[in-house]
């Protein structure tokens, strides 16, 4: 008789909710839950300005305050920053809304108020553990992409340093996610792009990991599917707001498989280049995605046949290179590592990264360092031929 294969799976949200024209159920949320100060911490370019003006209006019973996140990845500056405001707000309800970044921010900065000592103390993906925070913490993501809402874990930056903490643990993790497509239809189509590739990179990368199983699998599929049929629609209508919805839906949905199957080595090269290089997270994995795909086709099996029928190649690689131009992202790694020796260096960062561990092929430094050299190379939508 065949066994399952032993598995673990995580999911500690309590509860996601999503509706078109959902925000306005902030308030009723803060009823429910019987606050009392509401503090927001957003993506600084939606403070100011309707948004603002809106939220004030829904969330008027629990007088809230604001706190804008700038737009870069945020680094433990911008959490300190965030913290003290919390605490000073005296929050019994906290919103992170916005992208990955205000939502990691958020995550860490709640945890900071709650294990007052040295961040260094609750930095690590195991091993941690956190006191909890007794305030409500809603995230309500703005672009589909990340799926921080969901997701036990966030990244911020050593602040002075090109130094990438991890932060893990369900202590992290929104009680409320909040799902509303209306707050995605005005970003910009390269955004849609960038974090929509992030995503499917999270759901083919979830599927295909060795600590897949039959708990994440379902989402990650689910995840593929939606991300295959409606990223490119978002991306060409960006007023479609049922494209719009499908996406988030599946930005989380392949959150919640990666949260436990996690990774693999494309995210391990985007974490180096993102290091290294500040290549945005999304265009990092979108360089990468084909390439680590074309390299892991010989253990992919029945799952690579899957990826590939979904995105419509012969391969998985290949179809995710035809997504990739679809959405404008068909770059050459050249834009943003320029040399040998830097690329030598990303080979380096990315064979320390845990994702490889769950790498369906094993990678060490040599194996990186030729599909950093592929990745030079745009695709045109074809198939990548990689010789290793
Ligand atoms: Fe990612």
């Amino acid at each position: 008789m065949p066994e399952t294969t032993p598995f673990v799976f995580n999911h500690s949200t309590y509860q996601v909710r999503y509706a078109a024209g959902g925000l306005d159920e902030l308030g009723a949320l803060a009823d429910e839950f019987g606050c009392r100060q509401a503090a927001v911490v957003a993506d600084s370019f939606f403070l100011g300005g309707d948004m603002e003006t809106r939220l004030k209006e829904i969330l008027k019973s629990v007088n809230p305050v604001f706190h804008g996140i700038p737009q870069h990845e945020p680094d433990t500056d911008d959490v300190e920053a965030a913290r003290t405001f919390m605490a000073d707000a005296g929050a019994d309800m906290i919103i992170a809304l916005g992208g990955g970044s205000a939502m990691d921010a958020a995550k860490v900065a709640r945890m900071c108020m709650s294990n007052p000592g040295p961040i260094d103390d609750i930095v690590g993906p195991v091993g941690v553990t956190m006191k909890p925070h007794e305030s409500l913490f809603v995230c309500v993501p703005t672009t589909a992409g990340t799926g921080s809402e969901v997701s036990e874990s966030a990244i911020i930056t050593k602040s002075g340093t090109d130094y990438k903490l991890i932060f893990r643990s369900p202590e992290m993790s929104a009680r409320v996610a909040l799902l509303d497509p209306e707050l995605s239809v005005t970003v910009p189509a390269s955004v849609t792009a960038s974090s929509g590739y992030d995503a499917v990179t999270h759901a083919v990368e979830a599927f295909t990991s060795r600590a897949s199983g039959p708990m994440t699998d379902p989402y990650a599929i689910s995840a593929m599917e939606k991300l295959a049929r409606w990223l490119p629609v978002a991306y060409a209508e960006p007023g479609n707001l049922f494209a719009r919805g499908e996406c988030l839906v599946a930005s989380m949905q392949a959150a919640i498989a990666f949260n436990s199957a996690h990774l693999g080595m494309a995210h391990a090269i985007a974490g180096a280049l993102g290091a290294l290089h500040h290549t945005p997270h999304g265009l990092a994995n979108a360089l990468a995605l084909p390439w680590t795909m074309a390299f892991n086709q010989p253990m992919l099996g029945e799952k690579g046949d899957l990826v590939a029928r979904l995105y419509g190649g012969e391969t998985a690689a290949e179809g995710l290179s035809k997504l990739r131009q679809t959405v404008g992202l068909d770059l050459s790694l050249d834009e943003f590592v320029t040399s040998d020796d830097a690329r030598d260096l990303v080979a380096e960062g990315a064979s320390k990264s845990g994702q490889l561990r769950v790498n369906p092929r094993e990678a060490g430094v040599p194996e990186l360092r030729a599909v950093l050299e592929a990745m030079r190379q745009p695709t045109s939508g074809l198939q990548p031929n990689l010789n290793l």
